[in-house]
């Protein structure tokens, strides 16, 4: 197994490794890896929908995803390119913040890629909290916010109402390595605990801002066969779409993570 990394803020490249005969001393090291690096590629993989849950579950018990799930396979997403105006990925976002215990990590297989665009990007948010000031840290670090799926719930035309919804703190702390990481988004996070939404509005759009700033982003770009896996403790994510009509098809599913501390 050869390893060398993605980008100088995330991510690592995993070579010359078949997913489907991994033993537990290679997981052990794999996740030390995905700790370290938050994104982890396997270039080159063949896998049938059991072979890529089978290797998922090293990591814990799946989640399924509230609105969406293959029939035969309902811990699986199918994402296909429906066109740049029902792309539901494209903002930036960590998976399932609105539940009380989000999915620690998200893994894509791809099946078909564009013959060029569709990457993916991700914003490393531990670099975020650490950049930010001491000021703000301290502010931020007493702080909680909510986070709701009703936005989501529109898209796929369910009742809003009814939508999950959670607080967690504004910094958590990574569960594998003690690091601190900004955790809001644009898609989820509705407002601060015991603040209204017009008193976290201002701090809020600070937070989004900073969180995606050049310097804590990386990209990949796809190619068949990749799977690839991401950090939901640590990261936020963004599905590019600029690769117009082109297909691009990607199974999807998401390991249960830690309630955010
Ligand atoms: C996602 O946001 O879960 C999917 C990302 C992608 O399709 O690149």
């Amino acid at each position: 197994m050869q390893v060398r990394p993605l980008s100088a803020p995330l991510g690592a490249i995993v070579e010359d490794l078949d997913v489907r005969e991994v033993a537990e001393v290679v997981w052990q090291e794999l996740n030390d890896l995905f700790c370290r690096y938050k994104v982890l590629v396997f270039p080159s993989q063949v896998l049938t929908p059991e072979e890529q849950i089978n290797f998922a579950r090293n990591w814990g018990e799946l989640v399924r995803h509230p609105y969406a799930g293959l029939a035969d396979y309902p811990d699986i997403i199918r994402l296909e390119n429906a066109g740049k105006k029902r792309d539901v990925n494209q903002h930036w976002h960590t998976d399932m913040s609105y539940n009380h215990a989000p999915p620690m990590l998200t893994m894509l297989y791809a099946l078909e890629t564009p013959p060029i665009g569709g990457d993916t990007a991700f914003s490393n948010q531990i670099l975020a909290y650490q950049s930010l000031s001491d000021g703000l840290r301290n502010v931020i670090d007493q702080l909680q916010a909510i986070h709701t799926a009703a936005g989501l719930a529109e898209l796929y035309q369910q009742d809003a109402a009814k939508a999950p919804k959670a607080e967690h703190p504004v910094a958590r702390t990574h569960d594998g390595t003690g690091e601190k990481a900004l955790y809001v988004c644009r898609a989820f996070t509705q407002r601060f605990v015991d603040w209204s939404k017009q008193e976290s509005e201002p701090l809020l759009q600070y937070l989004f801002q900073h969180s995606i700033r050049p310097e804590f982003q990386a990209r990949h770009e796809w190619s068949k066969g990749d799977l690839l896996m991401w950090d939901n403790r640590a990261l936020l994510h963004f599905a590019v779409h600029d690769h117009g009509d082109e297909p691009r098809v990607i199974h999807r599913l998401q390991v249960e993570g830690p309630v955010p501390v």
